[in-house]
């Protein structure tokens, strides 16, 4: 929303005569409105003024002392801001002129002698048309959604989980999607799937001026009807050259042209460009149950606190075999003194048929336990994101005032080397 727009007015009248005057000013007062939102001229005024200051909601005009109505009409347009509803009155009554004022976006056409049920039908309408979403316009912001998935350590799956939750996204629930992988010398975004990465990420890094809604359609990479991939095998001898505007740009972008995006973020992508968060919904934190993983999950999750409160953290631990995790579940969950949200199963035969079918591990698994928690993830990855495009309160988070490490002593077995070394 614009400043501008902020400061709108409800309303705004402009007639021509003083009985069309006194029956508007009685309706705007019955309506909630001032009374001196109702001037004294016509379609011209209207003109002069819209041209100064910013558009009321609602606009209702006298066209009676207008020599060319549809003219004027489209004068008026190019000064009021998209949005407003326009209400005609004159003393022409010719349906061919009505006709016309509709096709150029007026509202309503009201006759002189003006009456008051008429005026305030009029004016109830065309408050229900400016309050009712306008699907019909394609320049109306569509609800975006956007998350990103980091790992607490190397190899946890963060990447299995971007392209599998991109996939669910854009299948099952029918999102374009976008899918950034920002591992840009060894993602696997693209690889997952089958496909060559391409040049696309390459490029945008290299010219970020270039980037719009044609580059985007140009340099992203099809998996399905509803999922694009950019991704990137940059060359191991070129260092990431970039102050990480190119993916604020992309950002921006996918916003417009998507409804869901999916950001593959490596740890140390999130140290150098904390700002790529600053719009995302949600975080799925993906770990492993380790000491390691507990340590950095505890830093991550005060690092989104300070960096990125908005954002919901979903902790998600991978690779889980009963009896085989370095720490138990209750272990991690006490020292990071918070719930575990969901447990992927290990499950390496899943993992080898994805690699096989060239597929994400989802759509190669649908039938198996883990298949079916990607699926709850994905499921509340959109159900936290509320109708305001905002983000459900974090509880987890909110509670956590005593020390770090609290009930499970990390401290101790951090410290227990060191004292057999001592000893
Ligand atoms: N639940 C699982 N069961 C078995 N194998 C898994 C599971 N999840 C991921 N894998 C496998 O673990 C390996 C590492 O996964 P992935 O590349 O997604 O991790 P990552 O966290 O993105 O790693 P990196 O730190 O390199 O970015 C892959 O070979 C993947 O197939
Ligand atoms: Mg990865």
């Amino acid at each position: 929303m614009s400043l501008k727009n902020s400061t709108r007015d409800t309303f705004a009248a402009f007639m021509c005569d003083d009985a069309a005057l006194d029956i508007l000013r009685a309706v705007a007062v019955d309506m909630g409105w001032a009374s001196e939102k109702c001037h004294r001229g016509g379609l011209r005024n209207a003109i002069q003024s819209l041209s100064i200051t910013a558009s009321p909601n609602i606009l209702m005009v006298d066209l009676s002392e207008s020599g060319d109505p549809l003219n004027d009409i489209n004068a008026l347009a190019e000064v009021c801001e998209p949005g407003t509803v326009v209400i005609a009155v004159g003393q022409v009554n010719d349906v061919r002129l009505y006709r016309d004022l509709i096709a150029s976006g007026i509202q309503d056409y009201l006759l002189k002698p003006l009456n008051p049920g008429q005026v305030r039908d009029a004016l109830v309408q065309a408050q229900a048309i400016f309050t009712a979403p306008k699907s019909h316009d394609p320049s109306a912001v569509r609800k975006h959604m956007s998350m990103a998935v980091v790992g607490t350590r190397g190899g946890v799956g963060a990447s299995t989980l971007a392209t599998s939750l991109s996939w669910l996204f854009s299948t099952d629930h029918k999102l374009p999607t976008a899918l950034l992988d920002l591992d840009v010398h060894f993602g696997t975004g693209a690889l997952t799937l089958d496909l060559e990465p391409g040049r696309g990420l390459t490029d945008a890094i290299d010219n970020p001026s270039r980037i719009d809604g044609l580059f985007i359609e140009r340099a992203m990479i099809r998996a399905n009807d509803n999922l694009a991939i950019l991704s990137a095998e940059a060359p191991i001898n070129s260092p990431l050259m970039t102050d990480g505007s190119a993916f604020v740009q992309l950002e921006e972008e996918f916003r417009h042209a998507f409804e869901m995006t999916v950001i593959d973020m490596p740890r140390n992508m999130l140290i150098n460009f904390p700002h790529l968060l600053a719009d995302v919904n949600v975080v799925v934190l993906a770990t492993e149950l380790s000491l390691a993983g507990a340590r950095d999950a505890i830093r991550l999750l005060s690092w989104l606190k300070s960096n990125a409160a908005h954002a919901r953290p979903i902790i998600v631990a991978n690779k889980i075999q009963p009896g085989a995790n370095e720490i138990s579940k209750a272990d991690f969950e006490a020292s990071i003194e918070r719930k575990i949200n969901f447990m992927v199963p290990y499950d390496i035969k899943g993992a080898s048929n994805a690699a096989k079918l060239g597929q994400t591990f989802v759509a190669a698994n649908r039938a198996s336990k883990a298949g079916g928690v990607l699926r709850d993830i994905a499921h509340a990855v959109i159900g936290s994101v509320d109708e305001d495009g905002g983000t459900t309160a974090d509880a987890g988070t909110d509670a956590r005032k005593a020390s770090l490490l609290g009930k499970f002593d990390l401290k101790k077995m951090l410290a227990k080397p060191k004292a057999k070394a001592n000893a």
